[in-house]
């Protein structure tokens, strides 16, 4: 129950993730550029990124991740769905109206796609908690679905990745039930961003990682005004992760700032649940702070009745920290099992392989495309036509 109207609580009914067909393992970029192995391993917390092939894309990933929830709860209820991206493919039409059609969703659904940099699938969490609020028998799928790509040789390349989330959110969930009090943080920063005519990312590395920091300042402070918990109600915090390093520097600088103690076990306790699927995938933006919850639900511990912190920052920058609590019987939910599978079947590429992939891009001329078929997985990009991005099953 919400304790705030004594109507059932709103969350997350369901949470599913997919990621790309190809993974290139830190290993393969340190032996090339010559990086000790712990810098990618200890120093930023990254084992393996994922990586897009040809055919894949935000819509194929985004489509991945969402089938199985509608394959399980059907698609009556689902009256809006909300694809949160910074790495869309269209500066009109929705990535989600693609995953709409590949899903066979009705027509009767509102389909739209939100952009704030990696805050923007919480912006769609938060949204959907209020159509959801307004009208109980609906329910809202909320994807978060991104390509994290920088310059080649850059310091932001070893955290790239790639990865959709797909939730259901409706009343009395069977999940995580999202309380309504959030701290916000809004700063115009130039930490990151990506101009229209570039399709990787300009950061600057120092400033992010301050700009972060202050951003959880901001959002922690706000959360106190507006009557949240104490830090020492919260079990376990679901960080941002562009790089899983950063969940530490983030917690660490929360207890700091709030003037609690710092004890190394208690913080690896907390953070490092939260970090498998984000170690193994790299930064998938909008999707990442939701595969930290993926791999905290997953986990051995039984997470019954905790109340878990939720830190979400968007470069440019927007933040906001809101709390859940996890529902007795979750775990017969979970999609576990699904989850590894995304991470196992991967196939690992040679840095050679990454470095083509990587410099690919899309002819602009209009003309007749047929993109060469590398995924095995159950949707893909066929072709370019008319300016037109022409899906299939795969
Ligand atoms: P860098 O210059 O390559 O690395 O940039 P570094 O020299 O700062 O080293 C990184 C860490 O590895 C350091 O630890 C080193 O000491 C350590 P720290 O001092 O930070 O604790 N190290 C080692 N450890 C063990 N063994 C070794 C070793 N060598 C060094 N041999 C940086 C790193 C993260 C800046 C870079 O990768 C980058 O620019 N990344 C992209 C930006 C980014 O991820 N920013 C994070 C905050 S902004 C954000 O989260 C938003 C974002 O997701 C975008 C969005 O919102 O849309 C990015």
């Amino acid at each position: 129950m919400n304790g705030d109207t004594g109507s059932p609580a709103i969350g997350i009914d369901d949470l599913s993730f997919a990621t790309t067909e190809f993974v290139l393992p830190h290993t393969e970029l340190a032996e090339y550029n010559g990086t000790p192995i712990g810098k990618y391993h200890l120093g930023i917390g990254q084992h393996a990124m994922s990586i897009p092939a040809a055919d894949e894309d935000i819509v194929t990933m985004a489509a991945t991740a969402a089938a199985p929830v509608v394959a399980r709860h059907g698609a009556d209820r689902i009256r809006t769905v909300v694809l949160a991206t910074e790495s869309s493919i269209d500066q009109a039409k929705s990535a989600g109206v693609y995953v709409h059609s590949l899903l066979g969703l009705p027509t009767s659904t509102r389909v739209v796609e939100l952009k704030q940099a990696c805050y923007g699938a919480t912006a769609a969490l938060q949204f959907a908690m209020g159509l959801v609020h307004r009208n109980r028998s609906e329910q809202v799928l909320v994807i978060a679905s991104d390509v994290s790509k920088y310059d080649l040789d850059s310091p932001g390349e070893a955290t790239q990745g790639a990865a959709a989330a797909a939730m259901l959110v409706g009343e009395d969930p069977s999940l995580v039930r999202i309380e309504p009090t959030s701290g916000l943080f809004t700063s115009d920063v130039m930490d990151f961003w990506r101009p229209n005519y570039r399709d990787t990312a300009l950061v600057d590395g120092r400033e992010s990682i301050s700009a972060y920091l202050q951003a959880v300042e901001g959002v922690w402070k706000d959360y106190g005004d507006q009557g949240g918990r104490a830090l020492s109600e919260f079990h376990a915090f679901c960080y941002h992760q562009p790089f899983t390093k950063m969940s530490f520097k983030a917690h660490r600088h929360l207890l700091n700032y709030s003037g609690c103690q710092l004890d190394d076990e208690d913080i690896a306790r907390v953070l490092e649940p939260t970090t498998r699927y984000n170690a193994v995938i790299g930064n998938s933006y909008t999707a990442s702070l939701y595969l930290a919850l993926a791999a905290l639900l997953d986990g051995e511990e039984d997470l019954t009745d905790r109340t878990i912190g939720f830190l979400s920052y968007g470069s440019g920058s927007v933040a906001e920290l809101f709390a859940g609590s996890v529902v007795p019987g979750y775990r017969a939910h979970l999609r576990s099992a699904a989850h590894h599978e995304a991470i196992q079947r991967r196939r690992t590429i040679d840095h050679a392989t990454y470095r083509e992939l990587h410099g690919r891009s899309f002819p602009t001329d209009g003309g007749d495309y047929r993109v060469p078929r590398q995924t095995n997985g159950p949707y893909r990009l066929a072709a370019l036509s008319g300016h037109k991005r022409v899906y299939e099953r795969g």
